[in-house]
């Protein structure tokens, strides 16, 4: 059986232990495909894991497969939401950084958002699993039991209530578990990014009920409680993003306070950064931008997915695709539908790349200084 583990895992076992330990982080579940029997064997070999994380890992291997899937759920969903912005989400195939190196080292306003939809996709998953019975410590919530209450009046609580405590509890001890270590400034931002994205979950709960009584007349309900789709939680947490809060730590570094004394101060509910982030136009390991050339736009839209704003004034290339749709649809009795397959020629627009070759570039978009005033260690 050992034997039998080891074969299949050594090739990954050895990828595993040639990544450094520094650029690593848990996201990194979201690119392996754990099965029950072999993540107690593996868990000392995941690279990004801090110590809590592996200890964790090895007395709720079950768990991980949910914080796998939790971290793959948040990264599509980011994608999703950026997906017409120059800044897309995008990340490394086999990088135990996932989205590049910098998401670590700078707080910006992308890492905010990263932070929180990761940690509200492992909530959402571990949650969803217990409510399916596959976790062995966890299940409905017990404590969703007889006669509840809401603006309609009485009813009874029944069916399988999402047990949102269990899920965020967990997801908080993982997650958080790294930024346990440090205090610094960019931890406190994590950290708050971290339950913003719990809580976005927690807010995104809604009371589904069945009627009975007399034809239907709903005189009695039976009523649970169940998360909303994750999408709904990717778009709240995406109108954070764009309320984001810029902060700095306190004169006695103990805490986060708003940068500009004119802004409110940030909810728990409200993503926090520290650092300005790049305009995403050009390639620059740096700062962790890809550059937008290549990338595909809209010649219409006024929007940032339009070729002005995602090409940064470059301008675009333009070539006529030929593109299947399917079409003329017709219901057929009964019950499935019947496309025709049609093609049509469209205009495809690409946003060209800057002037310069790439290795001028690079010594014409200099480093950028960073201002590491309130992080004490650069
Ligand atoms: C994001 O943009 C990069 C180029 O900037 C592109 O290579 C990649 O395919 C895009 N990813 C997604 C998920 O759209
Ligand atoms: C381009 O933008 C326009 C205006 O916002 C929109 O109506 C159209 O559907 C977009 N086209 C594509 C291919 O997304
Ligand atoms: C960065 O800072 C150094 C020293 O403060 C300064 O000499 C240099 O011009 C700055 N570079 C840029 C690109 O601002």
């Amino acid at each position: 059986m050992a034997k039998f583990h080891l074969g299949i895992l050594t090739p990954l076992v050895v990828f595993l232990l040639f990544v450094a330990e520094v650029d690593s982080t848990w996201w990194f579940l979201s690119q392996i495909q754990l099965s029950a029997v072999g993540a107690r064997v593996i868990c000392d070999n995941i690279p990004g894991l801090v110590r809590k994380q592996r200890q964790l890992c090895q007395m709720h291997p079950d768990v991980m497969i949910s914080i796998g899937s939790g971290a793959r759920v948040g990264v599509k969903e980011c994608q999703f939401q950026f997906r017409n912005q120059r800044w897309n989400c995008s990340t490394i195939d086999r990088d135990a950084s996932v989205f590049g190196k910098v998401m670590l080292k700078i707080g910006s306003r992308e890492a905010a958002f990263v932070y929180a939809i990761s940690s509200a996709g492992v909530v959402h998953s571990i949650t969803r699993s217990c409510s399916k019975g596959d976790l062995l410590n966890c299940a409905c919530d017990p404590l969703k039991r007889g006669i509840g209450r809401d603006i309609k009046g009485e009813f009874t609580w029944g069916g399988c209530s999402d047990n949102i405590r269990y899920g965020s509890d967990f997801a908080r001890k993982f997650v958080d578990a790294r930024e346990r270590r440090e205090r610094d400034a960019r931890a406190l931002m994590n950290l708050h990014n971290n339950r913003a994205g719990r809580k976005a979950v927690q807010k995104h709960m809604k009371l589904e009920c069945k009627c009975h009584g007399v034809s239907g007349s709903c005189t009695i309900r039976t009523c649970w409680l169940a998360m909303m789709d994750f999408r709904r939680v990717g778009e709240y947490l995406r109108s954070r993003y764009n309320g984001a809060t810029e902060v700095m730590m306190n004169q006695e570094g103990s805490g986060l306070i708003v940068a500009n004394k004119n802004h409110k101060r940030p909810t728990r509910s409200d993503l926090v950064y520290f650092e300005s982030s790049p305009d995403y136009c050009l390639n620059d390991e740096d700062t962790g931008s890809l550059g937008t050339s290549g990338r595909q736009c809209n010649k219409t839209s006024l929007g940032t997915d339009g070729c002005d704003i995602m090409c940064c004034g470059r301008g675009y290339d333009t070539r006529r695709v030929l593109k299947t749709t399917k079409c003329e649809c017709k219901f057929h009795w009964c019950c499935y539908v019947k496309c025709q397959e049609c093609t049509e020629w469209v205009d495809e627009h690409t946003c060209k790349a800057p002037k310069t070759d790439t290795r001028n570039k690079r010594s014409m978009n200099h480093r950028r200084n960073r201002t590491f005033l309130i992080n004490p260690h650069p």
